[in-house]
Parts: C-alpha cells; sequence; structure tokens
C-alpha cells in the first residue's frame, strides 16, 4: 500500500497529488516525465523498468507497439521516441497514470503515443511487439490473466519483453508462460531481474 491507503494500481488513487520530475537517460535518448504520488515509481525510473529499456532489444520501426501497465510512461515513450514511425498504445488501469503518459507525450513531442484504460483498446488492435515491466503484485492469477489477454494480441511473429523480478517469480513465470504454448527465452539477468522474450502463442 501506499501513503493515502491506495496501490499503485488503484483506478482512482486518493494521495494528495505531488508531482516530481524523473529524467530518463538512457543511451541515445533523454527524455523528462512528470511521475506523481499514486502511481508506480513516484520521483524515480525503477530499476526493472530501466533493465528492459537497457536490455531488451531496439523495438520495431514501425506497427502497433503496446506498453502493457504504462505508468507514467517511460517504456511507452521511450518506444515512441525510439520509434517516431510506429504507433505506441500504452494501458493501464490507473487513471492517474494514464494522465501522466498524455502529457509527458505532449511535454517531450512524442505524437505517436495513444493511452487507453485496458477496456478502452480497440478490439481489432494487434500488437507488434510488447514491451512490460508488468503489475506481479497484483496476484499471479491476475497476472496470468492478464498476460494470456494480452499476449494472444501479438500479431504473428510479434514478440513480447517482459521485464519481472526473480524475487517475484520471474522462472515459475516463464514455466508457466512456455506451459501455455509460448516461447519463452530468458533474454537478460541482471540484478535481481530477468528479461523474458516471450512469442509464439496458440491462438
Ligand atoms: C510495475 S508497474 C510499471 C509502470 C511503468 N511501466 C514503469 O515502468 O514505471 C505496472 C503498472 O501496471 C498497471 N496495472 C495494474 N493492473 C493492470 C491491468 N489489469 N491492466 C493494465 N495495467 C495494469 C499498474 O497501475 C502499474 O502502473
Amino acid at each position: 500500500m501506499r501513503p493515502g491507503g491506495d496501490h499503485y494500481f488503484s483506478d482512482t488513487p486518493q494521495a494528495p497529488s505531488d508531482p516530481k520530475d524523473v529524467d530518463v537517460l538512457l543511451p541515445g535518448l533523454a527524455l523528462t516525465l512528470s511521475s506523481d504520488a499514486g502511481v508506480f515509481s513516484h520521483g524515480r525510473l525503477d530499476d526493472a523498468t530501466r533493465i528492459l529499456l537497457e536490455s531488451a532489444p531496439a523495438p520495431p520501426t514501425d506497427g502497433v507497439l503496446l506498453d502493457l501497465g504504462c505508468g507514467y510512461g517511460p517504456i511507452a515513450l521511450a518506444l515512441a521516441a525510439r520509434s517516431p514511425a510506429a504507433q505506441v498504445i500504452a494501458v493501464d488501469v490507473n487513471g492517474r497514470a494514464r494522465g501522466l503518459t498524455d502529457a509527458n507525450a505532449t511535454r517531450n513531442g512524442l505524437r505517436n503515443v495513444t493511452t487507453y484504460a485496458p477496456e478502452a483498446v480497440p478490439e481489432e488492435l494487434r500488437f507488434r511487439a510488447i514491451y512490460s515491466n508488468p503489475p506481479v503484485r497484483i496476484g499471479k492469477a491476475a497476472m496470468q490473466r492478464l498476460l494470456l489477454h494480452w499476449l494472444h494480441r501479438l500479431e504473428d511473429g510479434g514478440v513480447a519483453h517482459l521485464v519481472v523480478g526473480k524475487h517475484l517469480g520471474a522462472d515459475s513465470l516463464a514455466r508457466w508462460l512456455a506451459s501455455q504454448g509460448f516461447s519463452v527465452q530468458r533474454r537478460s539477468s541482471r540484478k535481481s531481474y530477468r528479461v523474458l522474450e516471450v512469442g509464439g502463442g496458440e491462438q
């Protein structure tokens, strides 16, 4: 729980607003993003997110890319900056997070980002790639349902890059994804995190 009594994945955080800027400095990329109370990783770039952005392969240059669980937008906006011809979809249950991602896109001049509540994403959209620091703390069953829903919306040949803490079950998640028919590879293992590359689910 966070001060104010809500989780970072509340739909409508109750914590009073406390905006803080975060400098996201990555090879070839510098963004300044606003974060806020009631949204994941207030005032800083999360370690797992940094590892994903530093070690996952460069995003496809075009197509539709998904950031599942966008928070204040570091992954979505890095994808948008690195692949200006792609269309980036940023999804979060947390309304304050979606508002920050929208504002941060505008602040950084990124026009290829669209933010949605999960249920508002157009049904027909399929994703060339998914990049996510997924909400492991919603619980195992909810996480599995969430991942199945979105991974089955990869286009043929599409790949998801997921960063998960080893202490939060990265290896058991990898085994479970494989048992569901996905191909799973460990692309990187740094600090206490793994970056999983997931593709090829049965439709
Ligand atoms: C670990 S945080 C990562 C946030 C952001 N991508 C970052 O790297 O700072 C996971 C995010 O998933 C969101 N989330 C939780 N449940 C969700 C769901 N069912 N659908 C979409 N997003 C969800 C949370 O609100 C949170 O912002």
